[in-house]
């Protein structure tokens, strides 16, 4: 395949050579449909064509029903192919970027406006090897996903490589919500069913969440810590109030005698500034906030035990909604960690709990032997 110019990093300003540095991208693919010779011939000419105009090179292996790519060349040509272009592409999907790196000075194929290798057409045992490589790789990237934020997750398919982003302050509300005498249960129910009651409340949680446009950013054993960025604090409102609903049609249909028909959820919400960023270094990263405002939702969670209720919500929360929430005041209280006592509110649609009677119920449950 001819080559283009290797320089084309290079871009020539009143007769100076200005280096631009480049980017690099390796991405990952699988067959939307089976392809035939043809089909690659067509994309190979495609992307001989464009990327000797666009100063892109790079090589195309298929393998299998896989596509391993690496694209390099000037940066906005390779975001614009790879982002318009590539991944909405019908003849494949479930693209993932392996790696992106910015300020690329050497191409690793720099002769190559674009080589494609149909490994396929190879009887040896490399192509073999190879595809299971890429078959696992894809793979794993998709079990990854499921334990990784959505957003973060979107970044690495965007090709952003989340470690690089800069830590940053930023307003939001953050909800806890976890299950009201979780521990009472955890010691006597077998462990299959402690995890699918701990499993209906973390899928409540998460879809209600993402309903109200925050995202669930960490499971906190037997419920969810969640944030939402939206200027009003109304979307969250709305997804604990939609938790607490949707765990109360869960425990009717439940069938009589199922601890299902005990679940139910404390939520908590404060709105205020706090830290976004990566925290944690080789063993552990998570991409997370920190501050007082994430402690003070996790008290105001904590507190809706003693004042049998279900939700509780700062003041802040309160005064960022837009919509007639019929807040309820539940007094100034003194909540563990914060220098002032702080005003709390309910919702006054909510019902209240009694949890002295809740907790005689789940104890009557445990000592007859429910599991
Ligand atoms: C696996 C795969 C790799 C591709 N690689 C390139 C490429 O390197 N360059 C390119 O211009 N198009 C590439 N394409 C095709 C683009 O997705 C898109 O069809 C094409 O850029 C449209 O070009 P046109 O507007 O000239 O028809 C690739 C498609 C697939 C499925």
């Amino acid at each position: 395949m001819a080559g283009i110019a290797t320089v084309c990093g290079f871009l020539p300003v009143q007769g100076h050579a200005i280096f631009r540095a480049m980017k690099r991208m390796f991405y990952v693919s699988r067959f939307a449909r089976p392809l035939s010779r043809r089909d690659l011939k067509n994309i190979h000419d495609t992307a001989v064509k464009n990327n000797r105009r666009t100063g892109l090179t790079g090589i195309l292996v298929c393998l299998g029903d896989t596509f391993f790519q690496v694209l390099e060349g000037p940066g906005e040509a390779v975001d614009r192919l790879y982002h318009d272009r590539i991944v909405p592409d019908r003849r494949h999907k479930d693209v993932f970027c392996l790696k992106s790196e910015n300020g690329v000075r050497k191409r690793l194929f720099p002769g190559w406006s674009m080589e494609v290798f149909n490994l396929n057409e190879q009887s040896e045992a490399l192509p073999f090897a190879f595809r299971q490589m890429l078959t696992a790789l894809l793979e794993s990237s998709h079990t990854i996903a499921q334990y990784t934020q959505p957003s973060l997750f979107r970044l690495l398919e965007r090709g952003v490589n989340p470690t690089t982003i800069r830590p940053r302050r930023r307003r939001v509300t953050v909800l806890f919500s976890d299950i009201i005498g979780f521990s009472q249960f955890a010691e006597h129910l077998q462990p299959g069913t402690l995890i699918e009651l701990v499993n209906s409340h973390i899928d409540v949680c998460s879809r209600c969440v993402a309903t109200g446009g925050g995202e669930v950013n960490k499971l906190t054993g037997d419920g969810v810590m969640a944030y939402f960025s939206d200027r009003t604090s109304d979307g969250a409102i709305e997804a604990a109030i939609a938790i607490l609903r949707e765990m109360k049609r869960r425990r009717r249909r439940a069938a009589s005698g199922s601890p299902h028909r005990l679940l139910h959820g404390g939520v908590g919400l404060s709105n205020g500034l706090v830290l976004e960023g990566n925290v944690g270094l080789a063993l552990k990263r998570d991409f997370t906030i920190l501050g007082n405002t994430v402690n003070q939702a996790s008290r105001l969670e904590g507190l809706t035990r003693e004042l049998d209720v279900q939700l509780i919500l700062s003041r802040e929360v309160a005064r960022r909604s837009t919509q007639q929430w019929s807040f309820v005041s539940l007094g100034a209280r003194e909540l563990k960690g914060q220098s002032r006592r702080l005003e709390v509110f309910g919702v006054g649609t909510l019902p209240r709990l009694n949890m002295r009677r809740l907790h005689d119920r789940m104890e009557a449950f445990v000592r007859q032997g429910g599991r």
